[in-house]
């Protein structure tokens, strides 16, 4: 069955004090927290993974990078392996956010490379899709996602798609106060689906998280994933005051 998450996408943010500070203060607050109902998931950026990780070691939540070579270890200067990843015990690993497409150009191909990376050594991908507002407006969202996640994700297993965690975040949502309506993420959650459920089975289908991204906060989490087919979200801006996030957390 599955699983309710709350990750918090730190972006390229944070200084190593103000880091050390949060990930503190995170964990104060997870150290009483009743986990049975969401897996909390921190990703901070690639130098503060063991800092992180230190302070997950008795407290309950997990570690997740924010993204990953297509490549092996190797001849490939300032990127980061799945090898290394799984060396430092990561358990997530965020593929294909909108700004990874945007300002580094990564295609679907390139997603479906690092998510084969990540599954080789059992680090589970936390996939990213969204439309641009002009797709939105021209009609085109439910195509854009169709490729997305066809293309990224569905030469997988069956076996193998239960390990990905996907991630609606409409890009015109992201750091702009302008979140989706819990009927517009549902819609597309939903789609998304049955896109799986089609391509798999219902059962399949079932099996995996989906979350929403996109100026998600404290105040408008609980009516998101209130909504059958949003189990979860991927938090940016909100997920770097630690009581918002907890509290975002606390919204199921
Ligand atoms: P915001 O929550 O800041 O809109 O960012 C969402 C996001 O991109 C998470 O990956």
């Amino acid at each position: 069955m599955r699983r309710n998450i709350v990750a918090g996408n730190w972006k390229s943010n944070q200084l190593f004090s103000q880091a050390d500070e949060l990930i503190n203060d995170i964990a104060e607050k997870l150290r009483n927290f009743d986990s049975t109902d969401v897996d909390v998931i921190v990703c901070p950026p690639f130098p503060y993974l063991e800092l992180v990780s230190d302070a997950a070691e008795d407290v309950e939540f997990f570690v997740g990078a924010q993204n990953v070579s297509k490549f092996d270890n190797g001849a490939y200067t300032g990127e980061v392996s799945a090898a290394m990843l799984q060396s430092m015990n990561i358990d997530y690993c965020i593929v294909g956010h909108s700004e990874r497409r945007k300002y580094f150009f990564e295609t679907n191909r390139d997603v479906a490379e690092k998510v084969d990376r990540l599954l080789k050594v059992d680090i589970n991908p936390i996939v990213c899709v969204g439309e641009l507002l002009e797709e939105r407006e021209e009609g085109r969202h439910f195509d854009v996602i169709r490729s997305q996640v066809s293309e990224g994700l569905f030469h997988l297993s069956k076996d193998q798609i239960t390990k990905v965690i996907l991630a609606y975040e409409p890009v015109w949502a992201i750091g702009t106060g302008k979140t989706a309506t819990k009927d517009q993420a549902q819609e597309m959650h939903a789609f998304i689906r049955g896109l799986i459920a089609d391509k798999y089975s219902d059962d399949v289908a079932q099996d995996v998280s989906i979350l929403y991204g996109g100026s998600c906060n404290a105040k408008n989490a609980r009516e998101l994933f209130a909504q059958p087919d949003v189990d979860g979200g991927l938090i940016g801006g909100a997920s770097l005051k630690h009581e918002d996030f907890i509290e975002i957390a606390c919204s199921f």
